[in-house]
């Protein structure tokens, strides 16, 4: 049987330990993923990622995991990196694994996870440095799809209108549509298929935003669009496995996305 070890550098060293203050009534561990690339080992060469132990007194903090996160970062040791912004759900900065799935951290109650709350950035994505994952390739695939709307036709005087049933293809019926799609990734990180062909397939969430200008009624570029994505690996390397509709936050179908995308192939041959 064929066995696999990881690269020396990239196995996770224990790290510090931090304890929550004396005379703490309520506390909670976290685990925290960390890697630092201008920390060097006696060879020149980038440290391995360890993950510290922070016990912090909740009583110090809000409800949710960003929350903790926030009062690690301020009140016990500043050198911790993360993203976040609107600390609602709604920019997708705060995207991380947390307790082995890919959410947001700022919507995932800390009362959710029972025991120590393990937090590492999101899979299959280099790290820039702690729970910072680098989105530049996947930026680049989403410029690649274009995402804006495209006409041919003369502008009109006043603004593009869509009727309620197109708007709807837009922002779901039920408000889960994939103009909801806020870019976290946690889709995308969360295949397998894009774990190992993140080069050459484009992934849910990119796949999702073309959709959304596929079947957007105002756009004209739809048959372009599918050209572009008529390819063995940057639509089809999709295989249906789902977890990437499991993992959204938001409660978006990117698989049913790229399902429709897939139909509309075949519909227009
Ligand atoms: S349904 Fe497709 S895109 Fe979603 S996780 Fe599975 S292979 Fe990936
Ligand atoms: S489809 Fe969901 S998980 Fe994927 S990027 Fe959009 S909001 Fe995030
Ligand atoms: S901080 Fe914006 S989605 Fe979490």
């Amino acid at each position: 049987m064929a066995e696999f070890t990881l690269p020396k550098n990239s196995k996770i060293k224990k790290g510090k330990k931090v304890n929550a203050a004396d005379g703490a009534k309520r506390t909670k561990t976290f685990k925290v993923y960390r890697y630092d690339p201008d920390l060097k080992n006696e060879k020149g060469e980038p440290e391995n990622p360890r993950l510290d132990e922070y016990t912090i007194d909740l009583d110090k903090c809000g409800p949710m995991v960003l929350d903790a996160l926030i009062h690690i970062k301020n009140d016990v040791d500043s050198t911790l990196t993360f993203r976040r912004s609107c600390r609602e759900g709604i920019c997708g900065s705060c995207a991380m694994n947390i307790d082995g799935r890919n959410t947001l951290a700022c919507t995932k109650a800390i009362g959710e996870v029972s025991g120590a709350v393990k937090i590492t950035p999101l899979p299959h994505m280099p790290v820039v440095k702690d729970l910072v994952p680098d989105l530049n390739h996947v930026y680049a695939q989403y410029a690649a799809i274009e995402p804006w709307m495209k006409t041919d036709s003369a502008p009109p005087t006043k603004e593009r209108l869509q009727s309620a049933d197109d708007a709807n293809l837009l922002n779901g019926e039920d408000g889960h549509g994939p103009a909801g799609c806020i870019l976290c990734f946690c889709c995308s990180t969360s295949c397998p298929s894009y774990w190992w062909n993140a080069e050459r397939f484009m992934g849910p969430a990119i796949l999702l935003q073309a959709y959304r200008w596929i079947v957007d009624s105002r756009d004209e570029a739809t048959g372009e669009r599918l050209d572009q994505l008529e390819d063995p690996f940057r639509l089809y390397r999709c295989h249906t496995i789902m977890n990437c509709t499991n993992a959204c936050p938001k409660g978006l179908n990117p698989a049913k996305a790229i399902a429709e995308i897939k139909k509309l192939m075949v519909a227009r041959k």
